[in-house]
């Protein structure tokens, strides 16, 4: 994990804001192995130092949240005998208990979040919750008319129930086409199937969006970071977990 602010670490840990956690450290109120700490810039490894606030011990966060831009071609499993997995590409970590939210197919590319809170993740993933997935696809041949509508209305794809209405962004119409789908479900293979339900085959898949936290476009694929205090917070409010 390596070192961190001591500002950041107690925001991190619950203790308030950012802003807050500054005032309380500059008040003197924070230790750092005992010795009293008024830098909230101060680095501290949150796995070998003794932090106290008030005299009272912080255990290290209880989580961890990352976001990962996964490239095509490998899995997401924590372990496979073949393929390379997306947990391969998470170094550096002692935890052994991510795990990815959710899935992502072989070739899709794109946002996947990895944590060890299995109680977020649950609430992600909950069918009822229907938080908002966004994808950019490339698909064979002209999106119709009445494809887009079925994509929009709801369709039958061979489960038990119809699709719950998608919301639709053609960008490029012509040999193949390009647009934005957002999905409220996350049936297996769903993307794939509701095009190929209306005769177009996907070319290439990439999830832009889960909820509010959106790919940072800045992160190569393979490649991760911590979600950041705010994405992390407005994650927790929209499946009701900050009340
Ligand atoms: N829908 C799909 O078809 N594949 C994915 O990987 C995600 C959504």
């Amino acid at each position: 994990m390596g070192k961190i602010r001591l500002d950041k670490y107690l925001a991190d840990a619950g203790c308030g804001t950012r802003s807050e956690v500054k005032l309380s450290i500059r008040k003197g109120k924070v230790t750092v192995n005992g010795e009293n700490c008024r830098s909230p810039e101060q680095k501290v490894d949150p796995e070998a130092d003794e932090i106290e606030v008030d005299g009272i011990a912080l255990s290290w966060k209880k989580h961890e949240y990352l976001m990962l831009h996964k490239p095509a071609g490998c899995v997401t499993a924590t372990r496979d005998n073949h393929d390379q997995t997306v947990m391969d590409l998470i170094g550096g970590t002692k935890r052994k208990e991510l795990f990815p939210v959710g899935r992502l197919d072989k070739d899709t590319e794109g946002l996947l979040l990895i944590t060890d809170d299995g109680e977020l993740a649950h609430r992600l993933l909950a069918p009822n919750n229907h938080v908002d997935k966004t994808y950019f696809v490339r698909v064979s041949g002209v999106i119709s008319e009445k494809g887009a509508e079925m994509l929009t209305q709801g369709m039958d794809i061979g489960e038990k129930s119809r699709t719950l209405p998608a919301k639709l962004e053609i960008l490029r119409q012509g040999e193949c086409s390009e647009a934005l789908l957002t999905i409220r479900e996350g049936k297996f293979h769903q993307v794939k199937r509701m095009f190929h339900g209306i005769g177009n085959e996907v070319l290439y898949l990439k999830r832009l969006s889960m909820g509010s936290l959106t790919l940072d476009e800045g992160l190569e694929p393979g490649k991760y970071r911590e979600l950041t205090e705010e994405e992390l917070r407005s994650l927790r409010e929209e499946v009701h977990l900050n009340e």
